[in-house]
């Protein structure tokens, strides 16, 4: 479980430290941040399946999604008695981004090359990565370092060097991943590829769930639900059908799934309805009927990840489906720790209701994502390494 989340100078984010439970509520008005730091989570993810560099280019580039506002924001600034002002930088761009977790924590640090005869000046840089102990980085906790092409590990007292040129663009996790040399980076590169993202799930007509699919065994759903009716017939048959029947009866009493295999063996779904003389498909659910199937077979996964990240699951529901929705999303923390972006009232209210859930409420200041009530010196210690 992660315990705590940094991130710096990403976006509207200038200096962010949060504590994290179980069960993680993020909330908070437009423009304050909410999808920011969803999508810092996600490029830190990126780092240990290879794309942190094409995914940060891919968003615009260090400079699109470097932190706008002034190095620092003085007090004078906050109370309004002086106007918003650049000074010189003293630091260079460096955007940042770490986790503590009750096993081992890891920050990384990107950048732009040094000035150089080259065309690409803007493709931005790994400068430096860090495994630690605890719930902080301290010199004496760090357990592998990364500086620029050089990777050291220590081994007791002593650090032994044991890469010096892997390429700027290549994580710790790319070049490092061996469990026999390197236990810790691998343990710390499957932790991070198995977070789980759900952003939105097409249920437009055409949407790849609506489609009857072939079956093969899908412990874990497709983040665009493209292997809904496997993804089913996996929980019903090796994961807890109980709780999929008892979901299905939360939020549609009454009603039933069901799984069935056509002929040429693909599996398509089925939905008793109170009223009807047939079963409706895949085809013919509402949107909202759709997608809270998807978040049954996503919640309800039979190989739970580390981390299940959530963006405003609430789309496209009604809003009494909510606290049947919460009630899932409640269910799934006990396996897996869960964080929830969302804008609905109704959500966040039964939500706030689960003993696990850790409601952060964002706001924006100065164009600063902050958390709300969490003042410079309340949040979780955290130093960068570098
Ligand atoms: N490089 C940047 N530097 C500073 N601020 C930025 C940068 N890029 C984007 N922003 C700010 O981030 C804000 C958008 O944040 P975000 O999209 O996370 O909001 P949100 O909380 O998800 O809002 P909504 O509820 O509308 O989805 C915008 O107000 C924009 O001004
Ligand atoms: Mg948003």
């Amino acid at each position: 479980m992660l315990t705590s989340l940094s991130i710096a100078n990403y976006r509207s984010i200038m200096s962010l430290t949060l504590p994290l439970g179980a069960l993680n509520l993020i909330t908070g008005p437009n423009g304050s941040g909410k999808s920011n730091l969803y999508k810092a989570l996600r490029l830190l993810a990126k780092t240990a399946s290879g794309g942190v560099i094409n995914s940060l280019a891919e968003e615009g580039g260090l400079h699109s999604t470097y932190w706008a506002g002034p190095e620092t924001i003085s007090d004078a600034m906050r109370r309004g008695d002086v106007e918003v002002q650049g000074t010189k930088r003293n630091n260079v761009m460096r955007l940042k981004l770490g986790f503590a977790s009750d096993t081992f924590g890891y920050a990384i640090s990107l950048g732009l090359p040094a000035p150089q005869q080259s065309a690409f000046a803007f493709d931005p840089e790994i400068k430096h990565e860090c495994i630690f102990n605890g719930d902080y980085y301290r010199p004496a906790s760090s357990l592998v370092e990364r500086k620029g092409g050089v990777v050291k590990i220590r081994q007791g007292r002593q650090w032994e060097v044991i890469s010096q040129h892997i390429p700027n663009y290549d994580s710790l996790f790319d070049s490092h991943a061996d469990p026999a040399s390197a236990a810790e980076v691998f343990h710390v590169r499957e932790m991070i590829r198995s977070w789980r993202f759900y952003d939105h799930f097409r249920t437009d007509s055409d949407a790849p769930a609506r489609k009857p699919q072939l079956g093969t065994r899908t412990p874990v759903l497709h983040h665009d639900g493209r292997d809904l009716a496997a993804a089913l017939q996996t929980i019903i048959e090796i994961g807890d059908n109980e709780a999929l029947d008892h979901a299905i009866e939360d939020a549609f009493p009454g009603c039933k799934l069901r799984v069935v295999t056509k002929d040429d063996g693909r599996f398509s779904l089925e939905f008793f309805q109170k009223g009807l003389l047939r079963p409706l498909t895949g085809a013919e659910l509402s949107d909202g009927t759709l997608r809270f199937v998807l978040w049954i077979a996503a919640l309800l996964t039979p190989r739970p990840p580390a981390l299940m990240v959530l963006n405003e699951p609430e789309t496209s529901l009604h809003p009494d489906l909510l606290p049947a929705l919460a009630r899932l999303i409640g269910h799934a923390s006990q396996h897996s720790q869960i964080w929830v972006i969302s804008h609905a009232n109704r959500l966040i209210n039964a939500l706030n209701e689960h003993p696990a859930c850790h409601s952060i409420a964002l706001e924006k200041v100065l164009g600063q994502t902050e958390v709300q009530g969490q003042g410079m010196l309340d949040g979780p210690n955290w130093n960068w390494p570098e």
